[in-house]
């Protein structure tokens, strides 16, 4: 197998990370290749999850690892949700939004429908923190990122920040 290789991670407000993702149409040795590689990218960042979209690439895919191990790798090829139930708020963080956090409410549940690296489908029920990120990875490959859902008021209170924090990075 090629070695692994960690991807440039799009950082808010790149119009890229607006990009809505095609299907996966093919399942072959690349798609394993790039799939190590988000894996690969999102460990380095110490990220719970990422969307091709963030790295540029506009195709349906999505890893997750919540596992404090970070040994129970998801990947999630052409997910569409089939159920959702309930309610709740997270506290969100995103690593095209270094540093930046935000409570957001999402569905408590959901069930998915997603296809696996060999193009196997299967169903995959998630719930509370893993929700969240199945939810919020999926919004990524449809061109949403987490602040959309604020009050517009809390959404430039956040921004403001982040382009503070990249003046002080820059400057230091
Ligand atoms: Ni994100």
């Amino acid at each position: 197998m090629a070695a692994m290789s960690t991807l440039a991670i799009l950082e808010f407000p790149d119009p890229r990370l607006r990009t809505r993702a095609a299907p996966v149409t093919v399942f072959d040795a690349a798609l394993k290749q790039f799939v190590a590689d988000m894996f690969e990218t999102m460990y380095a960042a110490n990220g719970v999850g990422l969307a091709a979209t963030q790295v540029d690439v506009h195709r349906q895919v999505l890893v997750i690892d919540m596992s404090e191990g970070r040994n129970q790798p998801l990947v999630l090829i052409n997910a569409g949700i089939v159920e959702k139930d309930g309610a709740q708020v997270y506290q969100e963080g995103c690593l095209s939004f270094p540093g930046l956090y935000a409570d957001v409410t999402r569905a408590l549940k959901v069930k998915v429908k997603a296809q696996d690296t060999d193009g196997r489908e299967f169903l995959y029920e998630a719930e509370g923190p893993l929700a969240v990120a199945v939810q919020h990875e999926m919004d990524h490959l449809a061109g949403k990122v987490f602040v959309d859902y604020l009050s517009p008021l809390k959404r430039s209170m956040l921004l403001k920040r982040l382009e503070k924090q990249r003046k002080q990075a820059a400057s230091a």
